[in-house]
């Protein structure tokens, strides 16, 4: 038997556990009239840490299109649709640090990519990577690609600041470029096609060779001392440095195994810390190995055989995806407390980046509708902590304090540790709180994309207007997109609206992400999850009438509960503020959804946000509109190039871009579902072109 939780009421426990905490922990915060200064965000790339906030600049030319940056220097040119952002607004986006710690900022800067001298960082590589390089200006003063951001260092006790660590913020995943005619678009809040583990991969592969071959070492260290990250070329210098590089590669390869293998110690897992073997392609070579044993053809067997291939198959997320929840409960439940064996579990539910206008204006936020975007008394504790939680997952620290140490191996305060004394209230972290609020806060004013005319092919409009005929049962009542998707109208995006959530059961699509979230016991072991550092501490740390926790948790969402509510008490002033400027949903909440359900939104913007469903398993909206039997089983993601026709990107592989394979007969992979005459898979090929010009214009 499948150990998950069945029925709507189990899994509203799950939900009322991640909600529950917060708006408390918010209202005890509220009563302490306590506040921070909002005009800064905190930045470690410029010396002196921190750049005020942009000004907001209402936009006259909503939907334009405009050059955003010339070309220069072999750069092609950049193109925005106006979405409500200034240029400037735009750069705080990409490059605001929200306090992940992936790899020292010096390193990041000087390593050279495994197998040749150029640097990691190279724009060609980071294209190659599916990352969109970008200029240098103030906020970027090193040209690093966008998303990718510096967090301050920690003040010592002499008060200089500490190293800064370099690590993705939202824009690395919710941020993209279109290219079309020779000319490229920014679209802020799109899905990235960056592939996250590749990059985390090659960066590994990049620093083991690097600490193992003279010469490249000898680099490395030149442009450390150039670049001013290390003092001087010494002796001791050199072997701190090899101490540090020892243990963060075997920091960043245990992320990858835990991620694709799971807890299990002797299962055969190709993420080793040997230099020179590509990390990426030899667990590529393990799946391809597998499917050749695997392959099942028929849906009824595919389900049987579901288990066993389970076990041994773990999709690479590849471009545009990647397990978020799946990565934050092995970091939250695992690492984070101490528990690393027992509690990790493969990361085998890969999803599509969501796109994030609108998100901050829905009721529910994430594919399965998990996270409420409430507010307490002002403060946005919803997506405060939901951005939290985030942060935990990619590479933010946290010290957990355990109520017995005793049982716990104190550490001697290594370089990779959370830096500063424990808060009198929560825990330590690297999240860097007031970002965060002020992140949120852009994303409530980002507006979805207008088709750009003039760029792209231009709209049919007679035909969209027969297209939204359609969309909206008016041709036909039994093909009704709007009874699940609600329009919204552009002078209306501001505004809060509610999401539907449909079982997974009923809407068909690849249920991975939906019943992973609800597992109640390690499904590899069949054991109920330990509690680790967590055993006696109360839930949500603030109830303190509640039962402490014993040997086990209930569920995984009470660590990602606990510590989200532990790095938000830790700075009340911060916490409070950026809450403040969290923008929220303000209306209702519908109460008793089926946890196990996939939400459906509006559309807006759609077009922008290829590929389609929330695992990324329908390469175009035309392949969307095809009866799940004939969709494509086997296509590339990764390139830029788009097709307006189809509506997404090109699927075929290409030159100078490492594009992922996607294959849709494994389990997390699988492309059912939405299909039949409800959802437009019967309607004439003229129809469906209607219906896709109609799409065009949401
Ligand atoms: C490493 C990639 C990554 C980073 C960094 C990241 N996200 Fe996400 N985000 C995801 C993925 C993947 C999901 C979907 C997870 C799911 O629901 O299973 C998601 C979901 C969301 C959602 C829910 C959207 C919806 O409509 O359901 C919001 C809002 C969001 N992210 C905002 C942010 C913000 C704000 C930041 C930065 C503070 C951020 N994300 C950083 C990958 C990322
Ligand atoms: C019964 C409710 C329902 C109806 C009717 C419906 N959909 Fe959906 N739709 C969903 C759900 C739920 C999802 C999310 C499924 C998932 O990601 O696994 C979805 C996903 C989508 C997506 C992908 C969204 C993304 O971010 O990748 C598109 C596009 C879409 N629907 C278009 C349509 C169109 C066009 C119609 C009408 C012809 C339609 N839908 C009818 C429920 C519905």
């Amino acid at each position: 038997m499948i150990p998950i939780m069945c029925g709507a009421e189990q899994g509203g426990m799950v939900r009322k556990t991640w909600i529950r905490t917060l708006p408390l922990a918010a209202f005890i915060l509220g009563l302490t009239a306590c506040g921070a200064d909002t005009s800064h965000v905190e930045i470690g790339s410029v010396p002196a840490g921190k750049l005020p906030v942009p000004k907001w600049q209402a936009s006259n030319a909503m939907g334009g299109v405009a050059e955003l940056a010339p070309g220069q220097d072999g750069w092609a040119g950049w193109w925005g649709v106006d979405q409500g952002w200034s240029a400037d607004q735009r750069r705080a986006f990409w490059f605001t640090p929200q306090g992940s710690w992936m790899v020292p900022y010096g390193w990041l800067l000087a390593v050279e990519q495994a197998n040749n001298q150029e640097r990691f960082l190279a724009p060609a590589n980071m294209e190659r990577l599916g990352y969109i390089p970008a200029q240098k200006d103030i906020w970027n003063p090193e040209a690093l690609p966008i998303g990718f951001t510096v967090t301050p260092g920690a003040k010592g006790p002499d008060g200089k600041p500490g190293m800064a660590w370099a690590g993705p913020n939202c824009a690395a995943c919710h941020t993209n470029r279109l290219d079309y005619g020779g000319k490229s678009l920014i679209i802020d809040g799109a899905p990235s096609l960056g592939d996250f583990y590749r990059l985390n991969a090659e960066l590994l592969d990049a620093l083991l060779v690097t600490s193992e071959q003279k010469d490249k070492f000898d680099r490395f260290v030149t442009q450390l001392v150039a670049k001013g990250f290390i003092p001087a070329d010494t002796p001791a210098a050199r072997n701190e440095l090899l101490g540090q590089m020892a243990e963060h590669q075997i920091w960043l390869a245990e992320y990858l195994r835990r991620n694709l293998c799971g807890s299990h110690q002797s299962k055969e897992c190709p993420v080793d810390a040997k230099p020179g073997v590509s990390t990426y392609d030899a667990y590529e070579a393990k799946n391809t190995a597998l499917k050749a044993n695997l392959r099942i053809q028929t849906l009824e067997a595919r389900a049987r055989q579901d288990a066993i291939i389970r076990d041994n198959y773990v999709p690479l997320p590849g471009n545009g995806r990647i397990d978020a929840i799946g990565a934050i409960f092995n970091q939250v439940s695992g690492y984070n407390i101490a528990v690393p064996e027992a509690n990790y579990s493969p990361s085998n539910a890969p999803v599509s980046y969501p796109f994030l206008w609108g998100a901050p204006q829905s009721d529910v936020v994430q594919w399965n509708g998990f996270a409420q975007n409430t507010s307490v008394l002002g403060i946005g504790v919803g997506p405060l902590g939901r951005n939290t939680g985030e942060v935990l997952g990619v590479y933010g620290r946290i010290r957990v304090t355990p109520n017995d140490p005793s049982k716990y191996t104190v550490s001697d305060g290594s370089f990779e540790d959370v830096p500063g004394k424990d808060p009198r209230f929560g825990f330590a972290s690297t999240v860097l709180t007031m970002n965060l609020g002020h992140i949120e806060n852009w994303l409530s004013s980002l507006r979805s994309p207008r088709w750009p005319d003039g760029v792209l092919p231009a709209i049919d409009k007679e035909k969209a207007a027969r297209g939204a005929q359609i969309y909206n049962g008016k041709q036909d009542e039994k093909v009704n997109c709007s009874l699940c998707h609600q329009v919204i109208a552009r002078k209306d995006e501001g505004e809060p609206y509610k999401a539907t959530l449909i079982q997974t059961s009923v809407i068909g699509t690849d249920p991975a992400m939906a019943d992973n979230f609800l597992l109640r016991l390690n499904k590899e072991t069949g054991l109920e999850w330990e509690s680790g550092k967590l055993e006696g501490k109360r839930p949500n740390l603030v109830e303190f009438w509640a039962k402490p926790y014993g040997t086990t948790l209930p569920d995984r969402g009470e660590a990602l509960v606990v510590q989200v509510a532990g790095v938000l008490l830790s700075d009340f002033s911060n916490t409070i503020s950026a809450g403040r400027l969290s923008k929220t949903y303000t209306g209702s909440f519908d109460k008793g959804a089926d946890p196990r359900s996939y939400k459906a939104r509006p559309l807006t913007g759609i077009w922008a946000t290829a590929p389609y469903l929330h695992n990324g398993s329908v390469p175009t909206l035309a392949d969307l509109l095809t009866d799940e039997k004939r969709r494509p089983t086997s296509f590339h993601v990764g390139s830029r190039q788009f097709d307006p026709v189809k509506v997404g990107y090109q699927t075929e592989p290409e030159p100078g871009r490492e594009t992922y394979e996607f294959d849709t007969g494994f389990p997390g992979n699988f492309n059912t579902g939405h299909t039949g005459r409800l959802y437009g898979t019967e309607l004439g090929d003229d129809d469906k072109l209607a219906l896709i010009e109609y799409l065009k214009t949401l």
